[in-house]
């Protein structure tokens, strides 16, 4: 695809932390606007580090990342993160840590607030803005971690294995709302996981990651809106097979 109408566009990035092993190498990756992309691998592959350069929390070694054709040099507004643990914070209610991208830079308005609520109840736990996250279960503690990410409605998001740590249902339901929320708002997104049955049913494309290297990018051409159905298609155990076989080493290899 042409590049110039890409929201992130990461060309021949390479990264090495200060111990000089080179963690990422060449990477080339396109994402257009509006678009999802996944991004599987083992653990230790590099998908945070890729992550965090996107975010402009890291500077490439070599190469370049650019947001809509400008370099990034630190974290943009335009773009919001949801990481593997919610992170919300223990001593303010739901919805002020919903709000928290909002109060960090101005005044909180009433429309900031009915926002929030609006994303609240979009997620489903809008009877709980009131509550504090010790007194949430881990699902509503991501839910809340997704409407935070949401709230400034930035064009990007970026996300690390946000759903890891949850029941496979309750994976499958934020899943839901996730295509939910950023259909909506037509939300670029680099979503990480090490799930390849996610990063199929999420993604518009998947790439797999394999020591620092991209070993595979491969379209997913399964209908939208998804739903269960998807799940069970034939199509869609294609695509996890295809990806599962990229991910795959040779016996002496595997670790
Ligand atoms: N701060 C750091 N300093 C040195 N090495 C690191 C640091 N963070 C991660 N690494 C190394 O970089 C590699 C990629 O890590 P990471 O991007 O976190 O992988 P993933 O998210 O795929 O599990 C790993 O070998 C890891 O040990
Ligand atoms: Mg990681």
């Amino acid at each position: 695809m042409s590049t110039d109408d890409a929201f992130f566009s990461v060309n021949g990035v390479s990264y090495a932390y200060a111990d000089g092993t080179e963690v990422l190498s060449a990477i080339d990756w396109h994402i257009p606007a509006g678009a999802f992309h996944c991004l599987v691998g083992r653990s230790g592959c590099g998908k945070t580090t890729l992550l965090k350069l996107a975010a402009g929390l890291l500077q490439p070694t070599k190469g370049q990342v650019q947001i809509e054709g400008h370099m990034v040099h630190g974290p943009s507004p335009k773009v919001g993160f949801v990481f593997q643990t919610p992170a919300l914070l223990e001593w303010l209610p739901v919805i002020d840590n919903v709000l928290l991208p909002i109060s960090l830079h101005r005044r909180v308005l009433a429309d900031d607030r009915e926002t929030a609520r609006g994303l609240l109840d979009l997620v489903g736990i809008a009877d709980l803005a009131g509550r504090y996250p010790g007194q949430l279960s881990g699902g509503q503690q991501s839910r809340a971690a997704l409407a935070r990410a949401l709230v400034a409605s930035p064009p990007a998001l970026l996300m690390d294995e946000p759903f890891a740590a949850l029941d496979a249902i309750t994976r499958e339901e934020l899943q839901d709302d996730l295509l939910r929320l950023v259909s909506l708002r037509q939300t670029t997104v680099l979503f990480v996981t090490h799930d390849i049955a996610e990063a199929v049913y999420l993604g518009d494309r998947v790439a797999v990651m394999d020591r620092g290297r991209i070993a595979l990018a491969a379209s997913v051409e399964l209908p939208r809106p998804r739903n269960t159905n998807s799940r069970y298609d034939q199509q869609f155990t294609a695509q996890c097979q295809h990806i599962r076989a990229a991910m795959a080493r040779p016996v002496a290899e595997a670790a």
